[in-house]
């Protein structure tokens, strides 16, 4: 199949070096679930003449949204006023996050969950599970139905959250382990080991998370760093022996190439260095941060540091699924810091596909529309008669075209989603249902 599109992607090897490269009138040619050419429609065309065509006419094809940073049990949160992310957690977030205690409870909330990524043409994710082992047994199973290609695994903590929350570091290893044993590799689910956070990990349970990657060299690691002051506070009390906060991590074997670490708003100069000599990620995730109140991201830090980052929704702290919001709220905060990085549209759209797909350890499968990645593909496309058809229509160059999207395209506009070639969705209807 060839599908016919104006067609747009982020090239380069960081935000300030990201360009934009694509064909007005484009062609993708699509084979085994992947792009196998790709370039303007008449050469694709040529190069494949018994293809069926079709064409996807207004707006932009562009590779799919990568997540670096979603909560699934947190959907129903969205959008609590009024906390900072202690009171938050302890008020509205972990007693939502008790009901997944219920397996079909559970199961629902997944399918709504996935099926808010697709919508808002997220195809890849990091995803931060459930502390219960059926509920996160449920999200793989749920996502292999999908097609959606998951990196995620059972969130834990023996201290510090509710009671009905906290597991034993004993537990932790053999429920990881089975879940480990069931998804991981198969259906394109990929596991990460995630304890939520320094403050509900002892000792024993960063060490069960060590022994887990040590065992499983391939895994993923998730968790939560340098979010607000009070939690910073906390975590040095906790571990008083520890430099700083990635330090509790890094005693553990936590912290390399294959590590995302959420948020980061407030490091220091030698977590920084110490990030990027390991070649771990940062998640960063600006609407969470200005609505919990946690600060603005120290973009320029990170730069300079060499640290690397990519964008997370963090739902439900962050205000919403939608990649296009969430890149345009690192431009806004980026703005009104004072040493902010002024950030292009070529730079958003990088943030929000290629640098998800490397923070993933998928950066030659995903992220781009060159010939060899997996077709994951929104088509985003403006409502009749909407303002952002009207923008559109003024765009002077395809920059500004794109900026419009970041600034007013959100789930409405996403007009179809393909992961690994394979329609998922398009408005109006949900194919896998
Ligand atoms: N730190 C520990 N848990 C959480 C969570 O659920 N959300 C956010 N934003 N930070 C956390
Ligand atoms: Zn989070």
């Amino acid at each position: 199949m060839i599908l016919r599109a104006s067609l747009l992607h982020a090239v380069g090897e960081g935000p300030l070096e990201a360009r934009l490269e694509g064909w007005s009138d484009g062609g993708l040619f699509i084979e085994n679930g992947r792009i196998a050419d790709a370039g303007p429609f008449a050469e694709v065309r040529a190069r494949h003449p018994g293809a069926k065509v079709r064409r996807l006419e207004g707006g932009l094809l562009l590779p799919g949204f990568v997540d670096a940073h979603v909560h699934y049990p947190q959907t129903g949160v969205i959008g609590a006023l009024g906390l900072d992310l202690l009171d938050w957690l302890e008020q509205v977030t972990l007693p939502a996050e008790a009901r997944f205690a219920d397996e079909a409870y559970a199961r629902r909330e997944a399918r709504t969950f996935l099926r808010a990524l697709v919508r808002s043409g997220t195809t890849r994710a990091l995803v931060f599970g459930s502390h219960f082992a059926p509920a996160q047994a449920a999200l793989f199973e749920e996502a292999a139905t999908l097609g959606f290609p998951l990196t995620s695994g059972l969130a834990t903590g023996d201290r510090n959250l509710r009671g009905e929350l906290h597991t034993t570091p004993e537990r932790a290893y053999e429920e990881n382990r089975a879940l480990i044993e069931r998804f991981h590799g198969k259906n394109g689910l990929r596991y990460a080991v995630t304890p939520r956070f320094a403050l509900s990990a002892s000792e024993a349970l960063l060490e069960v998370s060590g022994a887990l990657l040590r065992a499983h060299p391939d895994l993923h690691f998730q968790t939560h760093l340098n979010e607000n002051p009070r939690e910073i506070e906390a975590v040095a009390r906790l571990f008083p022996t520890a430099r700083d906060y990635l330090d509790v991590y890094d005693r553990y074997g936590l912290v390399g190439p294959r590590a995302v670490f959420a948020h980061d708003v407030h490091p220091n100069p030698r977590e920084l260095e110490r990030l990027a000599a390991s070649a771990a990620w940062v998640a960063h995730c600006p609407s969470s941060n200005t609505f919990l109140g946690s600060g603005l991201f120290p973009m320029r830090a990170h730069l300079a540091a060499g640290a690397r980052f990519a964008l997370g929704t963090d739902v439900g702290a962050g205000t919403r699924f939608s990649l296009l919001g969430e890149a345009m709220d690192a431009y806004k905060t980026q703005r009104v810091r004072e040493d902010g990085v002024n950030l292009s549209a070529a730079a958003l759209l990088w943030l929000a596909t290629r640098a998800g797909a490397a923070a993933l350890g998928q950066a030659d499968e995903a992220g781009g529309l060159e010939a060899g990645k997996s077709a994951d593909l929104v088509w985003l496309r403006p409502l009749p008669n909407s303002t952002l058809e009207a923008v559109l229509n003024h765009a002077e160059s395809v920059e500004r075209a794109l900026g419009a999207l970041f600034a007013l395209a959100r789930e409405a506009e996403v007009a179809a989603v393909w992961i690994r070639g394979r329609p998922v969705y398009e408005r109006g209807m949900l194919q896998a249902e």
